[in-house]
């Protein structure tokens, strides 16, 4: 596992875009998996520049959603599918249909097949190339709770009372952050060929040791990456400060630049 400690927030968002920009400068036709939350949105910045500012096209790029609110119509202005349109999709030149977000308005007795038809989108466009992930709080990626199956597939799920939370600073009062989501399982995640993982600030410094270092439980979902070849971490030093190895990562990114290749 690469761990990449960037001096502040800027510069981890400069570095998650360089990962994404390169990929697509090699493969133009790649998917993305992409996440939402506060983390990723200097990440679509970031994009939203080079493709402005240096003709980082789009044009052939797809992308998958993590997860979306369950009961949220796409319009709703904190639903996931929003939140893509207005920090990145708009902004760019992906043609919007493809761009995949799971649909949090679907019945509840059609969410199984739905859920199915999601993975199965996925794999009819060659699978993930690369996917971007979060942390939550409490070790989430997408929205797999402490206790889901490592295995786990896309699926309908009961969010944390410490998620609803922390999302509902989004939201005018708590009781108006849904208690459900679309979200992809970590079985699913850990398919994609190649995941970065941002944490950013001191809140997540204790989560992000667990992850990273602690043992591989269902209790914290985001220690599943220990379990997958390519993953490069990229942290601010705020959060990288609980980090055991922390030395040793910067060891390594001095190491890599000398012979100019990526150390997992
Ligand atoms: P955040 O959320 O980026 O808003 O901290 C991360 C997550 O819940 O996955």
């Amino acid at each position: 596992m690469r761990v990449i400690i960037t001096k502040d927030y800027y510069e981890l968002s400069r570095e998650a875009s360089v990962v994404i920009s390169s990929l697509i400068n090699k493969k133009p036709g790649c998917v993305l998996g992409l996440a939402t939350g506060s983390t990723p949105l200097g990440l679509y910045r970031e994009l939203v520049r080079l493709h402005k500012e240096e003709k980082l096209s789009f044009s052939s790029v797809k992308t998958f959603n993590l997860d979306e609110y369950y009961g949220l119509n796409p319009s709703h202005p904190q639903s996931y599918r929003h939140f893509m349109d207005t920090n990145l999709f708009r902004h760019i030149d992906i043609k919007p249909e493809n761009t995949f977000v799971p649909e949090g308005n679907i019945k509840s007795e059609e969410a199984e097949e739905y859920c199915r038809g999601y993975e199965e989108e996925i794999k009819k466009n060659g699978g993930i190339d690369l996917q971007v992930l979060g942390i939550g709080g409490d070790g989430h990626i997408a929205f797999n709770e402490p206790g889901s199956s490592l295995g786990s597939r896309t699926r309908i799920v009961a969010l944390d009372a410490r998620t609803i939370a922390d999302n509902a600073r989004f939201f005018n009062k708590a009781e108006e952050v849904p208690r459900f989501a679309l979200s992809m399982g970590v079985g699913t995640i850990l398919e994609a060929r190649e995941i970065i993982l941002l944490a950013a600030g001191s809140n997540k410094a204790p989560i992000l040791a667990q992850a990273l270092e602690g043992p591989i439980t269902s209790m914290v979902t985001a220690s599943a990456i220990q379990f997958h070849p390519r993953v490069t971490v990229i942290t601010d030093e705020e959060a990288a400060c609980s980090l055991a190895r922390y030395p040793y990562y910067k060891f390594i990114r001095d190491a890599e630049q000398k012979i100019n290749t990526p150390l997992f």
